[in-house]
């Protein structure tokens, strides 16, 4: 079976009622990044960061998964697929899909402050006091701005395996994960499903679809299948 390669970023979570960060009205407008999303923000005001995170936890337990991420499902009757998500969501595991990398971590997980490797199911509030097993202060499993994205090396063996190559939703802003597109092979097909085309610099092969994640997925995913049945016979 072929391996397809799918990186997904807020886009493809936007019709299920979660906001993006960076279109208008998003998270990074109304939030200081640096004051909820980063290391030393945490340090400084633990509780608005905890807070922040339950905020956003108790949204993601109100959505479902859309169509964008449900017609990913149908693709791995006929490929290999493997997800490649800088979501924090679960929307991915909850329509189905069997592979999925989280790069930038899972907002239903905790993990301990001074043991990185204690890691827990987590879906109610996270407060201060919520300890590990070992007595250290719980934060939420989320990479934040300045941390080391641990997953990449996996996502970067997987990108450069890809015999077809999907971006769902997202700016391709942020580093290093934007930069696993330029991984994959220079005649692997690669497409990008987005309503506001994001820039992308010396990658051969890509087609643009204009589309919302809910059209442009279900319409990518029939024409990949059909291509796929009509060189098999
Ligand atoms: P962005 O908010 O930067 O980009 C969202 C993308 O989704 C844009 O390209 C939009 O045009 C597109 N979009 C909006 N509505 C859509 C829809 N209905 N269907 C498809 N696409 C749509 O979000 P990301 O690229 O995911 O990291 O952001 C990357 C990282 O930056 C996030 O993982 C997060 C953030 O800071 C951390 O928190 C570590």
């Amino acid at each position: 079976m072929k391996k397809v390669v799918v990186l997904t970023g807020a886009g493809i979570s936007a019709e299920s009622g979660i906001s993006t960060f960076r279109d208008k009205g998003g998270l990074w407008e109304n939030h200081d990044v640096y004051e909820v999303a980063s290391p030393e923000g945490f340090a400084r005001n633990p509780k608005l960061v905890l807070e922040f995170y339950n905020v956003r936890r108790k949204g993601l337990l109100e959505v479902q998964p859309n169509a964008g991420h449900k017609a990913l499902i149908e693709l791995e009757k006929h490929f290999d697929v493997h997800i490649i998500t800088q979501n924090v969501d679960d929307l991915h595991e909850r329509a189905g899909s069997s592979k999925v990398l989280h790069l930038h971590g899972e907002l239903l997980k905790a993990q301990s402050t001074r043991h990185p490797e204690l890691v827990y199911e987590w879906k109610k509030d996270l407060n201060l006091g919520d300890k590990c097993g070992r007595g250290a202060q719980l934060r939420p499993f989320v990479v934040w701005f300045g941390e080391a994205v641990t997953m990449m090396e996996p996502a970067i063996r997987l990108a450069a395996e890809a015999g077809i190559f999907i971006v769902v939703g997202t700016s391709l802003l942020v580093y290093p994960a934007a930069g696993l597109l330029n991984y994959a092979g220079y005649d692997v097909p690669k497409y990008i499903v987005d309503p506001n085309v994001p820039e992308v610099y010396n990658v051969p092969n890509v087609e643009f679809l204009q589309a919302k994640a809910t059209e442009g997925v279900p319409i990518l995913v029939k024409r990949l299948i059909a291509d796929d049945q009509s060189r098999s016979h």
